[in-house]
């Protein structure tokens, strides 16, 4: 069942669960989410980075999430992963999308400001639900330093002003997470977490959250986490699925053997995250 963002994420917020936003490239991708859905009885997101967009093209990613959508129970949004572009923000309204991120983190908060209000007040004229970001979600290339590290995160003064002059729906903060896999286990500002949601009681999301413990991804729903990014894990995972098949069988060429068990992997790692976020069941 298609619905949007918004919908999915307020029920999460109100009963204190997150839910996964999954990141889709291909057609294997979105069926080893949806099935993993359908059978833990979860609400799901698919979401597509501009990269993602750009690989496969908006119509077919935005066809074959709707086709996965439509033909599941369980709730699903489509959303659009760290959007930039204008112009591409509005071609994944047109083509379906029922979430959109506008990502205006790397400039200063003004801007920030100006830029996502656009987005929001276009968006929720059509029902679209939108997420915003500040603060600097790291990529674990990144090499900073502690101090370094602080100062880009989340500022609880500044997210209040942010989401009241914006009218963003779900806000995604920098709280010690990031984008790939992690050298050491990352250690989260959960006081920081707390303190924001206390103040913005409203759906918060964790982005660069494979490679996260499952302790410290259960504190983080626990302290009000709504909504879970999740790309490396998967991506890993078909990696696995493929390289066993072809390893184990050099003389198979036929592509639906060599994508099978991909799909398999990715669809237990989903079952995993969606018991450990807590949207089993929630559907
Ligand atoms: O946040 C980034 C996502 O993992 C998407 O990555 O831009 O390589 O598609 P990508
Ligand atoms: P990971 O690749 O670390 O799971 O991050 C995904 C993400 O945040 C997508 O926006
Ligand atoms: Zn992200
Ligand atoms: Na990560």
């Amino acid at each position: 069942m298609l619905v949007s963002g918004k919908e999915i994420l307020l029920d999460a917020h109100k009963k204190g669960y997150a839910v996964g936003a999954f990141n889709v490239n291909n057609m294997e991708i979105v069926q080893a989410i949806i099935e993993a859905a359908k059978e833990t009885n979860s609400p799901v997101i698919l979401q597509a980075s501009q990269g993602g967009l750009k690989y496969a093209g908006v119509e077919y990613i935005a066809a074959m999430a709707k086709v996965a959508a439509e033909t599941a129970k369980v709730p699903v949004a489509i959303h659009l992963d760290h959007g930039t572009d204008f112009v591409q923000i509005m071609k994944c309204i047109r083509n379906g999308f029922t979430s959109v991120m506008i990502d205006g983190s790397k400039y200063p908060l003004e801007e920030n400001i100006a830029i996502t209000k656009k987005v929001v007040e276009i968006a929720h004229a059509v029902g679209v639900s939108v997420e915003a970001e500040l603060g600097k979600i790291g990529g674990t290339e990144d090499d900073i330093t502690v101090d370094e590290r602080d100062a880009t995160f989340t500022d609880p003064d500044e997210a209040e002003r942010f989401v009241k002059e914006t009218g963003v729906d779900y806000l995604a903060i920098a709280i010690g997470t990031a984008h790939g896999p992690y050298k050491g286990e990352p250690k989260l500002d959960f006081d920081r977490l707390k303190v924001i949601k206390e103040r913005l009681n409203m759906p918060i999301v964790l982005h660069g959250s494979s490679g996260v413990p499952e302790e410290s991804i259960k504190k983080a729903v626990s302290l009000g986490v709504n909504k879970i990014n999740i790309d490396t894990d998967i991506r890993m995972a078909f990696n696995k699925g493929v390289r066993e098949f072809v390893e184990n069988n050099p003389d198979v060429y036929d592509p639906r053997k060599i994508l099978g068990p991909a799909r398999e992997e990715m669809k237990k790692v989903i079952i995993e995250k969606m018991i450990m976020f807590g949207s089993a069941g929630r559907a």
